[in-house]
């Protein structure tokens, strides 16, 4: 009986699922294909396509980086930009933003603006959403990437996921899997538990596939488990497809492929941006016997399963317009609006009416971060800075001065020293704004220093050696603070930094991300208090870098070993010709599912700002939890009562605790959580619903998700260090 049932479900889910609408008639189109044009379609055309079937009037597949903007134009065969100005988009707030919302919602609202933008180009897929694990607070990638935690980036990917596909517009996740650092990321193998591999690295994939049907997922550049993404067998056909059920596009990361047989049996379906390796040589193969048409034509039909879905834009329809919208404008503004968390605040937030000078110093105020590092950038429209931001928000309410106070130290050119000569004059350079600085800083009502890291500190390609805020940004602040003590910090930044200086002498501290095109207005509106801030942190900000986990048990930062055959390594040294070599790195995941504050609370090693903390001008008190539990769902509900004068954002979040485990497990994880609008003076009742099955563990020795019965303590409050409120139900 239960047998049938699931059938029959599953039938249902097939006859609804977006992909699977035209299976019929691709498999006729196969069936009048030759090998040669389905292989045309396994490989990037451009730089930015892949082809579809010109006889047949099937377009091209157009891919759009992503993910935080629609990328500019470029020609076809290079990274040259072709100097358009309809190509101008939206700079939405970058993944570090988008989750600081803690809201699937607005992620929905991001997905769609971008799925808009995407459309008016004339792009099919987007790039996007970037979301593997931030595990390590150094990370080039952790602005791009969404959270330390599986579910909160998993819900956030479910949004834009369905935001973009609602649309019509495709996403394709990435990078597929455990891309979680950026330095040797073309090489480097992670050596991970499975647990760890399913519980932390893989859920946001299952859920983004499972859940909101992503139609693309991107394989990574790394190894996992000793072989390359985009040719491992056991994450794409066994994981991905045979498990989840994936029915669209895998395509490599640019110049992530690295074979023919092993890519095509490996389960990849598209190599980009080139035909290296599933272009001549797939025909090739196929023809020796190698690689089976089957094979083949199981590709050619997830990229028509994705093209028949996804209406084509025509090509005199697409980049007519400007690409960024006041429609989609709005969106970033939301997104960012929502996104700022505050740190600290010792009365000097909102601004008030007494407030009649301000002094804003940093080089952030007035940076743009649109574009930099060497990963995908934004040619936006317009961004507004924090200077810009503030200047019109006080506009005929304060006087605003402004100093740089300090600006970016000269950068040595590849493998070169910094030039000595340059490093002089910074230094004085550095002497002179600080001095500027202390001049706008002293007499003011008040000190905004805005600063943090910039694009070229954090980027794609490496991470950072340091969390220290860089340029000298601590000891002007520390000389600020003498001459004038009121002074707010605000972090433009996507990743943590230290802040244990910042801390001291500072009496409010706020954490602004890399906001986008309306980043200024949002900031802004937050710290005059316009609006109250309601953003959380997204990841733990450690108190030191060591503290973190991979860096606490040695295993991060990795060496490059020189790698290569045993036989002819000997041969070749001993006839002093080349070597053959290989660049080879293990990154070794040791901290297994201990990532985050999974990591920071089980071991009570205390951080400076906690997973999920981030204040208010006003304060929610919690009160009257109820936890019931049935076969499907634990409901949990409690009262959130806005003690304040505004009207207000709480992200109340619920963590779940195992006691009677078999297994080890942290201290307690979120399992649920939920942004709420509450007007001052007002109480709400909470109701958070969570799946049963988000209680499952990965049972190394069955390879399978067990939930285990027993008893569950349910945490609620406002931050993963701060949960007030507390109940105990049990599952059976
Ligand atoms: C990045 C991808 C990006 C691709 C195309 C790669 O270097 O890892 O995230 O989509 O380039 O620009």
């Amino acid at each position: 009986m239960l047998g049938f049932a699931f059938l029959a479900l599953q039938a249902q889910a097939q006859n609804t699922h977006p992909l699977l609408q035209h299976e019929a008639e691709i498999t006729e189109i196969i069936k009048g294909m030759t090998l040669e044009e389905k292989v045309n379609m396994l490989h990037g055309k451009n730089m930015f396509s892949s082809a579809g079937i010109e006889r047949l009037g099937i377009a091209d597949i157009e891919y759009a980086d992503g993910p935080f903007g629609i990328r500019e134009e470029m020609e076809p065969h290079s990274w040259k930009p072709l100097g358009w100005e309809t190509d101008r988009a939206t700079f939405f707030p970058t993944g570090s933003a988008l989750a600081a919302t803690w809201s699937p919602e607005i992620a929905y609202e991001y997905g769609k603006g971008m799925a808009i933008e995407a459309k008016l180009r004339g792009k099919d897929m987007i790039l996007g959403p970037a979301m593997n694990i931030q595990r390590l607070p150094v990370g080039g990638r952790t602005y791009e990437y969404l959270s330390e935690d599986p579910i909160l980036s998993g819900e956030l990917a479910v949004g834009y996921t369905m935001g973009s596909q609602d649309q019509q517009e495709a996403v394709c996740l990435k990078h597929y899997a455990v891309n979680s650092q950026e330095n040797m990321r073309g090489f480097v193998n992670a050596n991970i538990t499975e647990r760890a591999l399913r519980e932390i690295y893989l859920t946001p994939f299952e859920m983004a596939v499972k859940r909101a049907n992503a139609m693309g997922v991107m394989a990574a550049y790394n190894k996992v488990w000793g072989k390359w993404c985009s040719e491992n067998d056991n994450l794409q056909n066994r994981i991905l497809r045979n498990e989840w059920g994936f029915k669209g596009i895998i395509i490599s990361d640019w110049g992530g492929t690295h074979s023919t047989v092993g890519a095509a049996i490996g389960g990849l379906d598209v190599e980009m941006p080139s035909s290296t390796y599933m272009g001549q040589a797939l025909v090739d193969s196929v023809k020796a016997g190698v690689v089976p048409m089957e094979v083949i034509d199981s590709k050619v039909r997830n990229l028509l399963r994705v093209r028949l879905a996804i209406p084509a834009v025509p090509k005199d329809v697409a980049n007519t317009k400007v690409t960024s919208q006041p429609e989609t404008q709005a969106i970033a503004y939301k997104v960012a609006s929502k996104s700022i968390v505050l740190l600290k605040n010792e009365g000097m937030l909102p601004l008030t009416k007494k407030v009649k000078t301000v002094a804003v110093i940093g080089d952030n105020a007035t940076r743009t971060m649109a574009l930099g590092g060497v990963g995908a950038g934004v040619k936006t429209l317009y961004e507004v800075t924090p200077l810009e931001g503030l200047q019109k928000a006080l506009k005929g309410k304060a006087k605003i001065k402004y100093a740089q106070g300090y600006k970016p130290a000269p950068r040595a050119r590849r493998g070169q020293p910094v030039d000595e000569a340059a490093m002089a004059q910074y230094q004085k350079e550095l002497a002179a704004m600080k001095a500027e600085a202390l001049k706008a800083a002293k007499g003011a009502d008040i000190v905004l220093f805005v600063g943090g890291d910039n694009r070229e500190v954090e980027t794609e390609g490496s991470d950072r050696t340091t969390i220290q805020l860089p340029f000298g940004q601590e000891d002007l602040l520390k000389a600020i603070a003498e001459v004038n003590p009121k002074v707010v910090a605000i972090m433009v930044a996507g990743a943590p930094v230290d802040l244990r200086e910042v801390q001291k002498v500072t009496k409010g501290l706020v954490y602004s991300w890399f906001n986008g095109t309306e980043g200024g207005n949002a900031l802004a509106d937050v710290l005059t208090g316009k609006i109250a801030p309601s953003g959380k942190l997204p990841f733990t900000l450690p108190m030191k870098l060591e503290d973190s986990p991979a860096y606490a048990l040695g295993v991060y930062p990795q060496k490059e070993e020189e790698a290569g055959d045993v036989f002819v390594n000997l041969v070749n040294a001993g006839q002093n010709s080349n070597r053959r070599t290989e660049r080879k790195a293990d990154a070794d995941y040791t901290e297994g599912i201990f990532v985050g504050y999974r990591w920071y609370a089980t071991k009570n090693v205390k951080p400076m700002y906690p997973f999920g903390y981030g204040l208010s001008y006003v304060d929610f008190k919690y009160s009257d939890l109820k936890a019931k539990a049935d076969k499907e769902n634990i409901e949990v509900t409690f009262k959130l009562a806005n003690q304040g004068g505004m009207e207000a954002d709480e992200v109340a979040q619920v963590y779940v605790a195992r006691p009677d485990s078999k297994v080890e497990r942290p201290k307690y994880e979120l399992k649920g959580f939920k942004r709420v609008a509450v007007k001052s003076g007002e109480t709400t009742e909470v109701t958070i619903s969570i799946p049963v099955e988000q209680l499952r563990h990965w049972n190394e020795f069955q390879h399978a998700w067990n939930v285990e019965k027993g008893k569950a303590v349910i945490y609620v409050g406002g931050s993963s260090d701060n949960l007030p409120l507390q109940t105990t139900i049990n599952i059976d």
